[in-house]
């Protein structure tokens, strides 16, 4: 049994430590500080990357830990353990992660609409460098058949209850053609083995997908002729409410567009003098493929410079150089455009769940004399 290879309950929800500086935490969730980004690189370092946890961070044993792969669409079920996934050839690919909630609040602070949720600002998005094995791989060896429909990878971690409803563990069921594409199972972030918080042993990194399908600490995976569901794909995860058809729009797949300034919230910046604004912008569609930038509430904008990688499945940095005149209140804005051609809207579509907030941002700064 999986459950075998968990050894202990942690003290807390979450293992690693979250310094405020680095993070604002939300139950068993933590987000990161945009301005803990600041003169960092490409990739978010493991100390301050955001954890979103239904329940708690499981420690788990990786020499008792096993893979399953079980199901209908598999001819020659079989399980790994972790050395033999680790003996398989890999690759590294840099992939943003974030959750399908990120910027919720903002549906509240700047669109005045009630939602229910972790009230992430921008923080709960991340790009690392993950190494591990292509799911194709593991599935072809497990012998995948022409008929499999769906792949539901499912954690470790506690049964997810809520308003007194056991919902069992964490597990979402993935398209075949979406499994055997880019899907990795990953077992190193950043060049180390996985930490707990982030899936150790192993997890899937689903590229361009919401959080939710990159499921941590897994211990299973069911691969089936007929297609599959959990509650993470008939109750939550979809967009309810609004304008949205009753009973909710489809499963939530692709994440969308948003843009971050690697600045606090409310920063407070010198007056009359030149400031270099940082910041990042991400799309589940495609590569960024330009970034504008307000310095006065969206009356004007201006191009930010684009540099570095352009990474389709990640982040795009940017900056401007701005010198503010006077002191005062300002609001600065970001707005990506994807290589679909969509730039992201000044409003948001409104769903009671608060997923994929897409809009601008409107980040307050305070300019001061000094
Ligand atoms: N996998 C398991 N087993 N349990 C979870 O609670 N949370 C999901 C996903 N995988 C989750 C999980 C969600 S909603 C997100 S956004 C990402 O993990 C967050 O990954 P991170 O905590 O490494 O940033």
């Amino acid at each position: 049994m999986p459950d075998e290879a968990v050894v202990e309950p942690t003290a807390g929800p979450i293992v690693k430590p979250l310094p405020p500086e680095l993070f604002d935490v939300h139950g068993s969730c933590a987000e990161m500080r945009w301005e803990a980004m600041r003169g960092v690189g490409y990739h978010v370092p493991t100390d301050r990357f955001f954890v979103r946890n239904h329940t708690r961070t499981p420690v788990i044993d990786a020499a008792a830990w096993r893979l399953e792969l079980h199901g209908s669409g598999l001819r020659a079920p079989r399980s790994f353990g972790y050395r033999e996934l680790l003996a398989l050839p890999s690759v590294t690919r840099d992939v943003l992660i974030e959750c399908a909630g990120n910027g919720r609040r903002f549906f509240t602070d700047q669109q005045h609409q009630e939602v229910s949720g972790t009230p992430w600002r921008l923080g709960a998005a991340g790009a690392a460098r993950w190494r591990g094995v292509p799911l194709a791989a593991v599935l072809k060896l497990a012998g995948i058949t022409p008929g499999a429909v769906d792949v539901m990878p499912r954690g470790l971690d506690p049964c997810y209850v809520a308003d007194g409803v056991d919902h069992g563990r964490v597990r979402r069921p993935i398209p075949v053609a979406k499994a055997l594409d880019d899907v990795i199972l990953a077992y190193e972030m950043n060049g180390e083995p996985l930490p707990p918080d982030h899936g150790h042993p192993v997890r899937l990194v689903v590229p361009s997908w919401i959080g939710l399908a990159s499921v941590k600490w897994v211990g299973d995976i069911e691969v089936s002729a007929e297609p599959l569901s959990s509650p993470w794909t008939t109750e939550f995860y979809r967009m309810l409410g609004g304008e949205h058809p009753p009973g909710g729009g489809p499963p939530l797949t692709v994440h969308d567009a948003k843009s971050a300034f690697e600045l606090p919230w409310g920063a407070v910046l010198a007056a009359g003098r030149p400031h270099v604004l940082r910041g990042r912008s991400w799309s589940g569609r495609g590569r960024i493929t330009s970034v504008e930038v307000s310095v006065d509430g969206g009356a004007s904008w201006r191009p930010a410079l684009l540099h570095g990688a352009h990474v389709a499945r990640a982040w795009t940095r940017w900056h401007v150089t701005w010198n503010p005149p006077a002191s005062g209140s300002y609001t600065l804005l970001a707005r990506a455009t994807d290589e679909t051609g969509a730039t992201q809207p000044m409003e948001s579509p409104y769903n009671e769940l608060g997923y994929l907030f897409n809009a601008v941002v409107r980040c307050p700064v305070r300019v001061i004399n000094v």
